[in-house]
C-alpha cells in the first residue's frame, strides 16, 4: 500500500460545529462507558464531514480529546482507511468506480476524461471546484459506469454515464448547477432503457411499486396512511414565509490584492472559502454586513442551506474584525 501522509500546511486549530457536536454525542452515547473509542470510525467521518471534505491534523486531535485516544492511535486509523482524506479536496470530490462490470462499461473514458478536465489523480484542480481518486466497487453495478461525487450537498451517485453525460456532469457542478443524482441516460433506477418489459400486465399488477398486487394469494393488504390531524394551534397558525433570497454586494476581487482568512471563522473551510472567494466574498467585512436574504442567497450558491445561521458566521466575522476571533 503506497504512504498515505498528513498535508504540510496545517490549519492551527479545529473545532465541531454544533450540528457535529450532536452527532459526536450520540455516536458516543451508542458504546458502553469505558468502550468510547469504538467510536472512532464514525467520529472521523464526522470530522471529515465537517471540515471541508479532509482530515487535518488538528481535527484528528479534537477525535482523540473526545475519545480518551491517543493522536497516534486516531492517526493510525485515519492513515488506513483511504475513505479518510489526509489533505484538502476540491468543491466536488469524484469517485470514479475502476472496478470490473464500470471498466466494461467505459469507466477509463471516465477517467480519461477526469484526467483531462481536472488533472492527475488526488491533486486537487487549479480552481480548487475538483478532485477526482478511482475506487473500488460502489454497489452500483447494475448501472456502471458510475461515479460518487462528494460536496457540500451530500454523498451522490452518478449512474449509467458515457462521454458525453460525464462531461455535463462536470460542466453542471463546476456552474454550481444542480444536477439530479442517479441513472443519467433517462432510465429509472435498473429498469430497462424505455421501462419495464415485466409485471406490465395490469389486471394482475396494479403499475404501482408502492402497493402490492391485489391477486397474490396472501398479499398483504394495505391500508391508506390516515392524514395527520392538525392541532387547533397548526390550523391557526400561519404559515411561515420563506425568506426571499437577494444578491449581496460582490467584490470583483480581494481589495489591494489581500484576501482575509475566511477560514478563522468556525464551520468555514478551504472548500466553501474558495467558493466564496469565487462568488466574490474575500472580507470578514462583506459577511458581516449581510441581511438575512443575502446570506439564504449566499447559501443557495455554496449549496450549504442553514450553514451562515448555525455556525453564526456574521457574529463570527464582526468579533474577527474587532480582532477577537479565534
Ligand atoms: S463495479 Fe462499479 S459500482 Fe460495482
Amino acid at each position: 500500500m503506497s504512504g498515505r501522509h498528513l498535508a504540510k500546511e496545517q490549519p492551527d486549530s479545529f473545532a465541531f460545529s454544533k450540528e457535529a457536536e450532536k452527532q459526536v454525542k450520540a455516536w458516543i452515547a451508542k458504546y458502553p462507558k469505558g468502550k468510547e473509542r469504538s467510536a472512532v470510525i464514525p467520529l472521523l467521518w464526522i470530522a471529515q464531514k465537517d471540515n471541508g471534505g479532509w482530515l487535518s491534523e488538528p481535527a484528528m486531535r479534537a477525535v482523540g480529546e473526545r475519545l480518551g485516544m491517543a493522536p497516534i492511535r486516531v492517526l493510525e486509523v485515519a492513515t488506513f482507511y483511504t475513505m479518510f482524506k489526509l489533505a484538502p479536496v476540491g468543491e466536488h470530490l469524484i469517485q470514479v468506480c475502476g472496478t470490473t462490470p464500470c471498466m466494461l462499461r467505459g469507466a477509463e473514458k471516465i477517467k480519461t476524461i477526469c484526467k483531462r478536465r481536472i488533472g492527475e489523480k488526488g491533486v486537487m484542480s487549479a480552481d480548487g471546484k475538483f478532485t477526482w481518486e478511482e475506487v473500488e466497487c460502489l454497489g452500483a453495478c447494475v448501472n456502471a459506469p458510475m461515479v460518487q461525487v462528494s460536496n457540500a450537498a451530500g454523498d451522490h451517485y452518478y449512474e449509467d454515464l458515457d462521454e458525453a453525460a460525464m462531461e455535463k456532469l462536470l460542466d453542471d457542478l463546476a456552474a454550481g448547477r444542480q444536477v439530479a443524482p442517479g441513472p443519467q441516460d433517462g432510465r429509472h433506477a435498473s429498469e430497462p432503457l424505455g421501462g419495464a418489459q415485466v409485471l406490465t400486465d395490469k389486471t394482475l399488477y396494479n403499475g404501482s411499486r408502492a402497493r402490492p398486487l391485489k391477486s397474490i394469494p396472501n398479499a398483504p393488504k394495505t391500508e391508506k396512511p390516515k392524514a395527520a390531524r392538525k392541532t387547533p394551534a397548526a390550523e391557526k397558525a400561519p404559515a411561515k414565509a420563506a425568506t426571499k433570497p437577494a444578491k449581496p454586494k460582490l467584490l470583483k476581487a480581494a481589495r489591494k490584492g489581500l484576501a482575509d482568512d475566511l477560514k478563522r471563522i468556525a464551520g468555514l473551510g478551504p472548500r466553501i472559502e474558495s467558493a466564496l472567494n469565487a462568488l466574490g466574498v474575500f472580507h470578514y467585512d462583506q459577511i458581516a454586513s449581510w441581511t438575512k436574504a443575502e446570506a439564504a442567497w449566499i447559501e443557495e450558491q455554496i449549496k450549504a442551506r442553514g450553514r451562515i445561521a448555525r455556525d453564526k458566521w456574521i457574529a463570527q466575522a464582526k468579533a474577527l474584525m474587532k480582532g477577537e476571533g479565534k
